[in-house]
C-alpha cells in the first residue's frame, strides 16, 4: 500500500490517488485550513481502506471539534487563491535566496538545480509553499538572523497566511541527535520557511535586511 502525506502540497497542486497512491493524509491544520486556528485530519481513498479507518477513528474517539470543523471549512474556501500566492512567493523567494552570498543552500522542488525537479514538474501544477534554505555560520547564524525577520513568525507550524520559519533542529527535528540529523542531511543551520500570502517583496526586503545582521 503506497501513503502520500500530500499536507504541503494541497490537492490544488498534487493528486497522488490519480498518480497510483492508495491513500492520502493530510494534516488539515497546515493549509488546508490555512489559519493556524484549527486541528484536523484528512485521510482520502478507497471505500474499503476509509471504512476501516473511520471504524478505528470512532472507536478512538478522535473526532474533529465542532469550532476547528467550521474553523477547517472556512478556511478551505479560499484554499486555491492561498495557494496560488503562496506558490508563486515561495518561488520567488528560493530563487532569491540562491543567488545570495550567505546561503549555502535552498531546497525547494521548483527550482531547477533541485534533484527532484524533473519528478515535481511532471505531477505537480506549482511546488508548495514551504522551502528551506542553510546560512553560512550554521546554528550561530540563525540565532541571530531568525530573531531579526520582522514579518516571519518563529514557530514549528507552517501552511497558514502569515509566513512561519522554525529551524528543524529546534522544531521538527527536535527529538532527533546530531548524529540522526546528520544523516538525514538536516544541517543544524537549516531554516524551514513556509510563506504566507504576505507581499512578496516586503518578505524579501524582511530577509535581506535580517541577512545583513550576520553579513
Ligand atoms: C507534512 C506534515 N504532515 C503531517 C503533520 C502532522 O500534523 P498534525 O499536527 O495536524 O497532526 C505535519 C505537522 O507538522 C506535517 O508537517
Amino acid at each position: 500500500m503506497v501513503v502520500v502525506d500530500n499536507t504541503f502540497a494541497t490537492p490544488i497542486k498534487q493528486n497522488p490517488l490519480s498518480l497510483g497512491a492508495n491513500l492520502v493524509l493530510h494534516s488539515a491544520s497546515k493549509f488546508l485550513g490555512g489559519h493556524a486556528d484549527a486541528l484536523g485530519g484528512v485521510a482520502c481513498g478507497a471505500k474499503d481502506v476509509i471504512e476501516k479507518l473511520y471504524h478505528y477513528r470512532e472507536i478512538n474517539g478522535a473526532s474533529l471539534a465542532p469550532m476547528d470543523a467550521y474553523s477547517l471549512l472556512r478556511g478551505m474556501k479560499t484554499l486555491c487563491l492561498r495557494i496560488e500566492r503562496q506558490n508563486e512567493s515561495a518561488l520567488i523567494i528560493a530563487q532569491w535566496l540562491q543567488q545570495h552570498p550567505l546561503i549555502e543552500q535552498v531546497n525547494y522542488p521548483g527550482l531547477e538545480s533541485h534533484p527532484h525537479h524533473q519528478i515535481a514538474k511532471s505531477q505537480m501544477r506549482g511546488y508548495g509553499g514551504v522551502l528551506s534554505f542553510s546560512v553560512k555560520g550554521g546554528l550561530d547564524s540563525i540565532k541571530t538572523f531568525l530573531p531579526k525577520l520582522k514579518y516571519a513568525h518563529m514557530a514549528a507550524n507552517l501552511g497558514c497566511v502569515e509566513t512561519v520559519v522554525g529551524p528543524p533542529v529546534v522544531t521538527s527535528h527536535v527529538e532527533c541527535t546530531a548524529e540522526e540529523r546528520a544523516a538525514a542531511e538536516i544541517p543544524e543551520g537549516l531554516v524551514r520557511y513556509s510563506c504566507g500570502i504576505e507581499d512578496v517583496q516586503d518578505l524579501i526586503q524582511d530577509l535581506k535586511q535580517a541577512l545583513t545582521e550576520i553579513g
